[in-house]
């Protein structure tokens, strides 16, 4: 049975106040398709609001330390985004795998860390383009799944986000056949990792899904929804995917 359509924005280092407005009517487009669940992430600063404002709509953040507290400036714990209303948070974004250099080891404890406080998880994965161009797509991508597969992974807290990195913010996307053979590699080792219940962990693509091509990536097999970044700032052009997936 097919799982269902999850489609998540990410806003990245976007967002003032003057934009909440924007995630209202995201979440007022969203209410329309009840068939498909949908959040954003904003950032942190906008996360408290968006939530009180948006009741019963999925709100998220992009990131959480693997801590429950102590000595580390900067950062929020899963407590805390839990308290300021976020319902999950997506880990391992390949930005932050880049410039903050986090490793797969901690991905898996960020990942523990938002279960154990009651929050779901999206753990991102993908290749490089000279990892492509060697070959190695489905190698890196297997292994940073495995490295950063957290212990007591369920579907009712665990998503995993496919985002090839070249794909991201260029507007470049891969070919469906090499989206099907990526997220078909992908499900079989989640098999290989959890075995009963890894059918039911959505896998979601992402890198430039947008309005015009979400209907034909969505349409892939073991595709389960979409991770959006530039096509989520505002509900005409995120409103275009989540209405593409309630019709996949
Ligand atoms: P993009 O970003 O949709 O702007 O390519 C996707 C992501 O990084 O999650």
């Amino acid at each position: 049975m097919a799982n269902r359509k999850y489609i998540v924005g990410n806003w990245k280092m976007n967002g003032l106040r003057s934009e909440l407005a924007d995630i209202s009517a995201i979440a007022a487009a969203s209410a329309s398709h009840p068939g498909v669940d949908a959040g954003i992430c904003p950032p942190v600063t906008l996360i408290a609001e968006a939530a009180k404002s948006n009741p019963g709509f999925g709100i998220g953040a992009q990131d959480c330390h693997f801590n429950a507290k102590g000595a580390h400036t900067g950062c929020v714990s899963a407590a805390m985004i839990k308290e300021a209303g976020a319902g999950f948070s997506i880990l391992g974004h390949s930005e932050r795998r880049a410039d903050q250099h986090e490793t797969d080891a901690e991905i898996k404890a960020k990942a523990e860390a938002v279960h154990a406080a009651g929050l779901g998880a999206i753990i991102c994965v993908g290749e490089t383009e000279e990892e492509r161009d060697a070959g190695k797509a489905i190698a890196i991508v297997c292994g940073q799944l495995s490295g950063s597969f957290p212990d007591g992974a369920d579907a009712s807290w665990l998503t995993i986000a496919y985002e090839p990195v070249w794909a991201i913010g260029t507007g470049r996307v891969p070919e469906a056949s090499d989206v099907e053979e990526m997220h078909a590699a992908i499900r079989h080792k989640l098999a290989e990792l959890m075995g009963q219940g890894s059918d039911a962990i959505r896998i979601l693509y992402g890198g430039s899904m947008n309005g015009s091509n979400a209907a034909e990536l969505l349409a892939v097999p073991n595709v389960d929804g979409g991770l959006v970044g530039g096509a989520s700032l505002t509900a005409e052009k995120f409103g275009p995917i989540i209405e593409a997936a309630a019709k996949a």
